[in-house]
């Protein structure tokens, strides 16, 4: 049986989760898994807290708390929305737990003792009022590749460079607002120049053609810039710390811990319950797959598997799907700004629907290029297809079933060609679904299954069997038999994309049957003599007053 680890990008816990990562990261990755394991895959589905690195004692300090209590709150709330969403990691860590500082520790321990490091004592800036060293996102100042003004001192947001803070032009404190001074420290160093050509083997050279275009390419520009050691240790009070004498007082570079998250998490997945973790992370059976958004290609292409090369014995990703970004309502989703859409939020507003999100999310996934959520879109697509297409279909049919049969399914005479053909172009649809999911592309196969439930209800308007039961029930029964295949298949079908609505569905067709995703449409989900509950509203219409209201909720933080 397959193996894979499947990874979405660990969430830093200084604030909660808005649409952009549910569409970028974790909904494409939820598919996925969930896919995967209907498949009959083994599947290991991995994520959790990204606790450490400046953005945390950033925020701390404007809520003016401890770091432990930020990271505390946002853990819990992060948590929840991930639950509230069906999003089905298998294990959800975080990387203040025990586990992961051994591993981390561990991890750092064997590549220094692997002389994989360089140790340099350099000119580091350092903000005198605040008497720190300043590292990524306690600086400010101008990025030297683009000129964008508020670049950070690890990575501009705008051209997407990874920098060191002292490349910065006209570095500015976010602590005091201060210039910093240079200052002598000394840190250690993974230097990326040596594995320039193993990049370039294993990417450049091998996955031009099954890795999407946006990852590849910026791995080559990367690759095509140069690389340079990068220093995996920060003068910093809050992180893992350095596991040597001469580090004491420094920590690990949080983009060093974080991935190692993703390890320590599977660890901790395997010890309660009774799996070996090596095999998903040692064995090159194994597919490990990286879910992340745009910003964090160079870590996961780049940085992270050049640090399991340096140790050995890891596998290395087969894929890394990355996402470009959502904007909501044509502006970059902005978290200082509140210019989001935020998970917790949402479902106060719009309770059980959570699938509705899903659907709208998905069918706008940025997979090619930044896309865009709009309020006005997202009750289109609820009114138009969810409740006109999907809704509509299945209650015809489960109305249709209980008038004529009090909720029995009845037995099929022999079918028309037609009848035949509607089945196969279903069969078609299941198959198109999988080969889109298998190449990461979701928002086609989202679409693919909202074609099966069009597909039903053009076999219901060109049959008509509610015409038929007088003068000809059999074929009213063939009809309604076949037609109550297709409802169960969109049941099973849709579990990947809408888990909520399949498990509803599932409920009023009274099915439990874990049955493989090749074997829907076998017909043996449903039997004739099976009987049906009556019908309940899958979805419910929008109306405008309901986003009418989340605009002016948005109008409002523009004040
Ligand atoms: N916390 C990072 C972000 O939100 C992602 C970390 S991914 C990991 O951008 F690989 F480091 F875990
Ligand atoms: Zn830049």
């Amino acid at each position: 049986m397959k193996r894979y680890t499947i990874t979405a990008a660990l969430p830093y816990t200084n604030g909660p989760l808005h649409i952009g990562h549910l569409s970028g990261v974790y909904i494409p990755a939820d598919i996925y898994a969930r896919y995967l394991r209907l498949c009959g895959k083994d599947v290991v589905f991995i994520c959790g807290s990204d606790e450490h690195g400046v953005a945390i004692s950033i925020k701390a300090s404007k809520e003016k708390t401890t770091p432990q209590s930020i990271i505390d709150k946002y853990d819990r709330i992060i948590r929840k929305s991930f639950k509230s969403f069906g999003i089905s990691f298998d294990n959800y860590s975080r990387t203040s737990r025990q586990i992961h500082y051994e591993t981390a520790s561990n991890f750092f321990k064997k590549l220094n003792s692997k002389n994989e490091f360089i140790e340099m004592t350099t000119d580091q800036l350092f903000d005198k009022t605040s008497n720190k060293f300043l590292a990524d996102r306690f600086v400010i100042g101008t990025c030297p590749i683009c000129s964008n003004k508020d670049s950070y001192g690890d990575q501009c947001e705008k051209c997407g460079s990874s920098l060191n803070a002292i490349d910065l032009i006209n570095p500015k404190s976010t602590l005091s607002d201060e210039s910093p001074v240079l200052k002598k420290t000394k840190h250690w160093y993974l230097p990326l120049n040596k594995y320039e050509n193993f990049i370039r083997d294993w990417i450049l050279d091998n996955h031009k053609n099954d890795w999407k275009v946006n990852v590849y390419g910026q791995v080559k520009s990367w690759i095509e810039d140069g690389l340079k050691p990068r220093a995996v240790t920060r003068d910093l009070d809050w992180g893992i710390p350095v596991p040597t004498k001469e580090g004491e007082g420094k920590v690990l570079y949080v983009w060093f811990d974080a991935p190692i998250g993703y390890i320590s998490s599977t660890k901790e997945w395997a010890r309660d319950n009774k799996k070996n973790w090596e095999d998903y992370w040692k064995n090159d059976k194994t597919e490990l797959v990286h879910f992340i958004g745009k910003d964090n290609i160079v870590f996961h292409c780049i940085i992270f598997p050049s640090m399991l090369k340096a140790h050995g014995g890891y596998i290395l990703p087969t894929n890394v799907p990355a996402n470009e970004f959502l904007n909501l309502e044509g502006q970059k989703i902005s978290t200082s700004k509140n210019w989001a859409v935020w998970i917790h939020k949402y479902l106060e507003d719009f309770p059980n629907k959570e699938d509705v999100m899903r659907y709208v999310l998905t069918a706008n996934m940025p997979e090619t290029k930044d896309s865009d959520f709009t309020w006005k879109d997202f009750q289109n697509k609820n009114n138009n297809e969810l409740v006109a297409i999907y809704g509509n279909f299945v209650n015809r049919v489960i109305v249709l079933i209980n008038k004529y049969y009090m909720g029995e399914i009845p037995t099929p005479g022999p079918y028309t060609n037609e009848d035949q053909e509607i089945i196969n172009s279903i069969k078609d649809i299941r198959n198109k679904i999988s080969l889109n999911i298998e190449k990461f592309r979701f928002r086609e196969s989202n679409s693919e299954m909202i074609n099966i439930a069009r597909i039903g209800n053009k076999y219901l308007a060109d049959n008509e069997p509610w015409k038929k039961i007088k003068n000809n029930p059999d074929r009213t029964e063939t009809i309604l038999f076949i037609s109550i295949q297709i409802v169960s298949a969109l049941a099973y079908i849709s579990e990947p994309f809408l888990p909520f609505t399949s498990l509803k569905l599932k409920g009023i067709l009274r099915v439990n049957k874990q049955i493989e995703w090749k074997e829907i449409l076998n017909f043996n989900i449903i039997q004739s003599g099976h009987k049906i509950n009556k019908e309940s509203f899958l979805f419910e219409k929008i109306d405008d007053g309901e986003i009418r209201s989340q605009y002016y909720k948005l109008e409002k933080t523009k004040k």
